[in-house]
């Protein structure tokens, strides 16, 4: 079989080097003709555990090209994958503009019959437009070529990417014939030794169940949060509260942590879309307007338990930070808190010294020089009067706190990811708030 991936963001070239990993002959395409020859050298655009390794290594075998001409790897290709970007346009809906050049490209090409599959995720009703886009091109060069389009969204977790495409919890394909099934049958075989199912379904089911998936998700946080912060507001203890209920199997353990809100690319942009599409359609998506409201006052949270601890005045006070990204493994800064909780630190007048492992370089990005980053983080403790725990990464789940405290100007630990132990942090002089439990607490305010 040979494919070709068509975007080679996080989408496709995560998707695009886990089929050559299985012995397809795959084509990654981008019109970014620095993005590709980096590539060719093997210099990835983003971090994703292992996937550096992977790519040389399938480069090497001569299984996974890079390409900027569409028309050239697209004529062979059995099937195409759309896995190009959907900006959430200035109302909050995707913006379709790439995928639709990209099916115009393929129409104006393609050569003989292929599946063309949207892998990136977009509004129900979109395969449909992807069909009229190659209808239209081909017609114009006065061909008749069959062609099948299907949906195939994509569950991947940035920092778990290429586990979660080699072992797949399912595979969901919307298709409209017989034929695009048995193709993407044969093409996912190799994906289904571990017994997961793939689903076939029609093209408006899958598309919308990308967005269910992660609204779903994204409404067990903002859910968990309300109640943390309603935990902590009647002495009860969230961490206890999350095991209370998570060994309930109907509810499960996964995705009820507590925090500072959820970020990254997809659970912030597809919520606010499905809110949209659903607005369009006449319906008004109460549940998630208000997971979305809860996301981002969670968002704050931190930075007002560190201005209440401080009696509002932060003026010339030193934070440190450490996590920046939206989550470990990852360098993806979109959407992250990191972002607001800075911005708020910075307006109340505090400098800021944050530390992480990989996101430093995308942080510069969007923050430059306002704020100044620790070469480790230890560094960025020195002389600060608090520290922030903002992202949880394992590197920070155990640290010598004596240390800690002799670098710090105060002792003051605020953790956004309930990574610590409030005991044993006031055992060695700590001040310590999390989220969901009052700070220094002992006994519930409620008593039975
Ligand atoms: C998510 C989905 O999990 C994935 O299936 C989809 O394809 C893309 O979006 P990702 O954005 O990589 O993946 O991150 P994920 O691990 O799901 O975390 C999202 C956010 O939720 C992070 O900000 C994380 O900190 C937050 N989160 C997650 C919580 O606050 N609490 C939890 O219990 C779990």
């Amino acid at each position: 079989m040979k494919i070709a991936v068509v975007g080679t963001g996080y989408v496709g070239l995560v998707t695009g080097t886990c089929f050559a990993e299985v012995g397809i002959d795959v084509t990654c395409i981008d019109i970014d003709q620095k993005k590709i020859d980096n590539l060719k050298q093997g210099i990835l655009p983003i971090y994703e555990p292992g996937l550096e390794e992977m790519v040389s290594r399938n480069v090497e075998k001569g299984r996974l090209h890079f390409s900027t001409s569409l028309a050239e790897s697209i004529h062979d290709a059995d099937v195409a994958f759309i896995a190009v970007g959907t900006p959430p346009g200035e109302d909050g809906s995707a913006d379709l503009k790439y995928v639709l050049a990209v099916a115009r490209g393929i129409g104006e090409h393609m050569n003989s019959y292929g599946v063309i599959v949207t892998k990136s995720t977009v509004p129900v009703g979109t395969a449909a437009k992807v069909r009229a886009e190659i209808e239209k091109a081909l017609e114009k060069r006065g061909e008749n070529i069959d062609f099948d389009v299907a949906s195939n969204p994509e569950f991947l977790k940035e920092g778990a990417a290429i586990d979660d495409f080699l072992k797949p919890d399912r595979i969901v394909v919307g298709v409209a014939s017989e034929r695009a099934e048995e193709v993407m049958t044969k093409l996912y075989k190799p994906f289904l030794l571990n017994g997961h199912p793939i689903i076939f379904m029609d093209i408006p089911s899958a598309e919308m169940t990308k967005y269910a998936a992660n609204s779903m998700l994204a409404t067990k946080i903002s859910f968990m949060n309300d109640i943390a912060n309603l935990c902590e507001i009647m002495g009860a203890d969230v961490n206890k509260v999350r095991q209370g209920i998570g060994s309930d199997a109907r509810i499960g353990t996964k995705f009820i942590y507590p925090g500072i809100g959820y970020g990254g690319s997809c659970f912030p942009k597809d919520v606010k879309a499905l809110i949209k599409t659903a607005a369009e359609n006449g319906y008004d998506m109460q549940v998630l307007k208000a997971v979305e409201n809860v996301n981002e006052a969670q968002k704050s949270v931190l930075f007002d338990k560190v201005n209440k601890h401080f009696g509002g005045d932060l003026q010339g006070k030193k934070m440190a930070i450490w996590g920046l990204s939206f989550k470990p493994k990852t360098d993806d800064m979109r959407e992250a808190p990191s972002l607001v909780i800075i911005e708020r630190l910075l307006e109340a007048g505090c400098t800021v010294s944050a530390y992480d492992p990989v996101a430093i370089k995308e942080a510069k990005h969007t923050l430059g020089d306002r704020i100044t980053y620790a070469k480790d983080q230890f560094e960025a403790l020195i002389d600060a009067d608090a520290l922030l725990i903002v992202t949880e990464w394992p590197e920070f789940r155990s640290p010598n706190f004596e240390v800690l405290g002799r670098l710090m100007k105060q002792k003051a630990i605020f953790d956004g990811r309930n990574i610590y132990d409030a005991k044993e942090l006031s055992e060695v002089g700590f001040t310590y708030h999390c989220i969901g439990i009052r700070a220094n607490h002992k006994e519930p305010v409620v008593q039975a």
